[in-house]
């Protein structure tokens, strides 16, 4: 897409100047005349760019048009165009926002200078924008963990409360005599065992976090994680398909940070299989766990038959924030937290597409708690032959 610059000067020659100037420049240019027809143009066009006179006779001057377009918006950069000797307005134009100001006669040179030195700010300044977005959705995110194990510890008391007093409530007459009434009373009283049941796992999970290594069965985590989210790929319409091998060897592992990682790829694999079936039959998810065949490690991972990985962002998947869900859906956190665990496990994580639009991702751990996967040729070698029998 071209760069947008708007050019706003009450003088016509002075316009098209320009205009011809940034045109051959390939450079996409609107003009206005005056700084009130130049803020109708921003609002329909959002330019990168805009360089405006600051004297023009009548109406709003260039001082004012910068204030009001940094107010709306502040990565828009406005370079400012003043007579010769007036420094005074030039300083108020910088001190206002201005990534710069040139003096008439423009010299188009500077000119050019000035708008790749514009751009360039810009572009830092929509990279730090980036950053303080994330930094801003990381500390609501701990703050939600932190509030979540406070509340979930909180629910359980008038839970509590309820079903107890539905239980009274179900020995009066009322209740006794009347079936209807009974049976919906009971409806409601399971209801609140779920909860509960609910509130205790969430406050278990956030307690979990402790950790640390020990010799385990990693079928473990597997299961545990599997357990958090039976209900919801009950509701969801996801068939969970478990292929995990008897007897294997133990590893050395922290069960809840694998557990975490096993949660972040149901997640998303519910999540792919719902953008696909819509909660309707026919989602699967395949959770596998077995010796590799020709190397000491053990291979387990997620196979799910949702929607495929959107092409073009294989690369990023792990990178921190990466999401391509809408906000308040994806933190785009999963899998890079979950590739740092197994990082810290010596381990390697990553995925696979396979037929029919299904995905694989996986982790492999290696049997030797002191071997690292990630530089060992015999592994990776290992590995694809492994992949391609999926
Ligand atoms: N099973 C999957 N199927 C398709 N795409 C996936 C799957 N798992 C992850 N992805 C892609 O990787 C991205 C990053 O995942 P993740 O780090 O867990 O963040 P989030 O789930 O919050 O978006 C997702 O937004 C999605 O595009
Ligand atoms: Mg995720």
């Amino acid at each position: 897409m071209k760069i947008k610059i708007l050019v706003v000067d009450d003088q016509e020659i002075q316009r098209v100047e320009i205009q011809t100037l940034l045109e051959a420049k390939n450079f996409e240019v609107f003009v206005a005349k005056s700084a009130e027809q130049g803020l109708e143009i921003f609002d329909l066009q959002t330019p990168d760019v805009i360089i405006s006179d600051i004297s023009m006779p009548g109406g709003m001057d260039g001082l004012e048009l910068l204030e009001k377009i940094k107010n709306m918006s502040p990565e828009t950069q406005v370079i400012l165009l003043t007579g010769y000797g007036d420094i005074k307005s030039a300083i108020s134009a910088l001190k206002k926002g201005a990534s710069d100001y040139l003096i008439k006669p423009v010299n188009f040179d500077a000119l050019l200078l000035n708008i790749s030195r514009a751009l360039e700010n810009q572009k830092i300044y929509r990279q730090l924008k980036t950053q303080e977005v994330q930094l801003l959705r990381a500390a609501k995110l701990t703050a939600m963990g932190e509030l979540s194990a406070g509340v979930a510890h909180e629910m359980n008391q008038p839970l509590m409360a309820i079903s107890s007093h539905i239980e009274g409530l179900l020995l009066q007459d009322e209740f006794t005599q009347n079936l209807i009434l009974k049976n919906k009373m009971i409806k409601i009283k399971d209801q609140f065992v779920r909860l509960g049941t609910i509130v205790k796992r969430m406050h278990e999970y956030s307690g979990q976090r402790i950790g640390g290594f020990a010799e385990g069965d990693v079928k473990r985590p597997i299961s545990d994680g599997i357990f958090l989210l039976t209900q919801q790929f009950k509701d969801h319409n996801i068939n969970v398909i478990l292929e995990l091998e008897e007897n294997l060897p133990a590893l050395y592992i922290d069960r809840y940070q694998i557990q975490d990682v096993v949660v972040n790829f149901l997640v998303n694999a519910r999540d792919a299989v719902d953008e696909k079936f819509n909660q309707q039959e026919g989602g699967q998810i395949r959770v596998l766990a077995r010796k590799m065949k020709d190397f000491p490690a053990i291979l387990a991972g997620i196979i799910d038959n949702g929607i495929a990985v959107k092409s073009g962002s294989e690369e990023n998947l792990f990178d921190p924030f990466f999401t391509t869900k809408a906000p308040g859906k994806g933190t785009g956190l999963g899998l890079s937290v979950s590739s740092t665990i197994i990082r810290n496990h010596k381990g390697t994580i990553g995925f696979v597409s396979l037929k029919n639009e299904r995905k694989f991702f996986y982790f492999a751990l290696a049997l030797d708690r002191d071997k690292d996967l990630n530089n060992d040729a015999a592994f990776h070698k290992a590995l694809i032959e492994e992949l391609g029998i999926l």
